[in-house]
């Protein structure tokens, strides 16, 4: 049986961009336009909430502070890989979005004259990191989500599990989803989609990403024929918290902390002599990774070999104040209060600056159908986004796209028709999974892809490594198609769902591979250490993957500059 549920926009994805994007369009729409916004588990839950450290804006030009040095940090933090106009855009509406975000209810963190307060974030020449304490992203989810209850034309649901969309010559005409609480499938069926399911993180083992992100929406576009661009550049944020991975915030060294080897040394000085812990992620992170492997590091479980972060600088009381949810962390997951001794630090992966290629407005391509936040590539982040510049990005382009798909449909009015065919062909999707009678765990299959990862696809790759994930990564592929699901009931299977997430992180591992194997230079984060130099000459220019006959074909598309000429990043 196919539930199918009749809507003009369906959202898929409840994170800062998701939700943005259903205010925008629930606002534009006029209560015209019957909207649902359907999220992995609970609307509250996604994984921006997990976001801690701020959100950059412009919001002192008074005290030096500009839009060109904004869209000049983020150029360069980029390593020039960014589109210059898209970024110049984005700094000039961050601020509106930003402070909007006030008005809705977020209680930024004040100065001690009552205007908001911003902290230094890495790769920033300005502090521009607007915060709530170090829980930003669930002030945000917390003011967008209740934003979004004015409106009483958008249905929430939880607990959607996507597993493909329809579309049909070039245009989008719904969702496939598994009710996770039912087992049931239903088709969202929608004239617009709005695709917000964040990035691909869970390809990694040691990672900052919570389980969720699985790259649903990456791998269903990826499936549906559309393109990937730019998804070898993945970020990986030098300060996970070993043994977990789980986020420990910049926002530490924005307020003072340093990173410190095994031998008491403030190694940053040497690697970014001027910003040192404040460099961007890509440089940050190489100098810990150069530090660990030279022997400068201490010795961690299971090869996590690590450094250490000192809160000392900060003080007790700051540290309570505006690192509270860290120091938690500290606490909770290690035994350590970072008031008392440094935690033991190693960089996660923690973001996926590529994604499904996508216009300035963010629409695909595929007539009705937009993505936005970390699951689209604008090209704002090019090769190494900087820190903060991402929950802007959401609130930035989900309320773009929201409202792009809002005012399409108004001066398009007419509705959707299933097609025949399309109730067998959800059922077909889920029944091909549920009958999965083979030989392998998918949970398995997932951790050996998570060792892949790690090992071959980390802070530093080179030809041979590459060369064997590939090849690893695609019998793992073959293995996909042969797995037993051990529960063989409806309700809230979760071996049938992470077997569906399992296959679209094999499938998306292939191409982040795949990308980083043909790009020969060393950009961002994406470091070859048998090509340690960025290459213009050859490398200035995107990557683009798509799936054709089941490979993967790579071609490169160029980058767009207007007033920044690249140069070396000297930091
Ligand atoms: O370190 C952090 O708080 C992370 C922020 C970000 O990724 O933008």
């Amino acid at each position: 049986m196919v539930e199918v549920l009749d809507y003009d926009i369906v959202i898929i994805g409840s994170g800062l961009a998701g939700l943005r994007a259903a205010i925008e369009a629930a606002r534009v729409g006029q209560g015209k336009l019957k909207i649902a916004i359907i999220a992995k588990n609970q609307l509250m839950r996604a994984h921006s909430i997990s976001a801690e450290g701020g959100s950059a804006a412009v919001l002192y030009k008074d005290e030096g502070d500009s839009f060109d040095l904004h869209a000049y940090d983020t150029i360069k933090g980029s390593d020039y890989l960014a589109d210059q106009d898209i970024v110049e855009f984005f700094v000039r509406q961050c601020p509106i979005d930003v402070l909007e975000l006030e008005h809705w209810g977020l209680p930024w963190a004040r100065r001690d004259d009552g205007r908001v307060a911003q902290r230094p974030f890495g790769g920033h020449s300005y502090p521009r990191a607007t915060f709530a304490s170090d829980r930003t992203g669930f002030y945000e989810i917390h003011a967008l989500y209740d934003t979004l209850l004015k409106y009483g034309n958008v249905d929430k649901y939880n607990e959607q599990f996507a597993v493909d969309f329809l579309i049909d010559n070039g245009k989008f005409r719904g969702v496939v989803a598994i009710d996770v609480a039912s087992g049931e499938i239903r088709i969202f069926k929608a004239r617009a989609g709005i695709i917000a399911t964040g990035g691909l993180g869970r390809l990694y083992g040691y990672t900052t990403y919570s389980h969720l992100v699985t790259g649903d929406g990456l791998a269903i576009a990826l499936r549906r024929g559309m393109e990937l661009k730019d998804i070898e550049f993945v970020q990986f944020h030098p300060t996970g918290l070993v043994p977990s991975g789980i986020l420990i915030t910049e926002g530490v060294r924005g307020d003072g902390g340093i990173l410190k080897n095994a031998n008491g040394e403030r190694f940053m000085e040497k690697y970014a002599p001027t910003k040192k812990d404040l460099a961007p992620r890509d440089i940050v992170s190489r100098s810990m990774m150069t530090e660990i492997l030279q022997g400068r590091g201490f010795k961690g479980p299971n090869g996590l070999d690590y450094l250490l972060l000192d809160f000392s600088p900060i003080g007790a009381e700051k540290i309570k104040e505006k690192l509270s949810q860290v120091r938690e962390i500290g606490i909770h997951y290690v035994g350590i209060d970072p008031v008392e001794s440094p935690l033991p630090v190693r960089p996660s992966a923690h973001y996926t600056m590529g994604g499904i290629n996508v216009n300035s407005t963010g629409f695909t391509g595929i007539e009705g159908l937009w993505a936005a936040g970390e699951t689209s590539c604008l090209s704002v982040h090019g090769a190494n986004r900087l820190g903060a510049n991402s929950t802007s990005e959401c609130v930035v382009f989900g309320k773009v796209t929201g409202g792009e798909a809002a005012k399409w449909l108004l001066k398009n009015p007419k509705g959707v028709e299933l097609m025949e065919g399309d109730r067998k062909h959800a059922e077909d999707i889920v029944a091909e999974m549920h009958n999965q009678k083979g030989d392998n765990d998918p949970y398995e299959i997932k951790r050996q892809l998570w060792t892949i990862m790690d090992r071959d696809a980390y802070v530093f790759r080179n030809e041979e490594g590459l060369t064997r994930a590939l090849k690893e990564i695609r019998e793992l592929e073959q293995k996909s198609r042969n797995i037993f699901i051990k529960e063989t009931g409806n309700v809230y299977n979760q071996n049938l769902i992470g077997a569906f997430e399992m296959r679209n992180l094999v499938e998306l591992a292939e191409v982040v591979v795949a990308g980083a194997l043909e790009r020969r230079e060393s950009r961002g984060s994406h470091f070859r250490t048998d090509y340690p130099k960025r290459d213009d000459d050859n490398f200035l220019k995107h990557t683009i993957a798509r799936k054709v006959d089941g490979k993967i074909t790579i071609s490169y598309i160029p980058v767009k500059l207007t007033k920044w000429k690249p140069e070396p990043r000297v930091y």
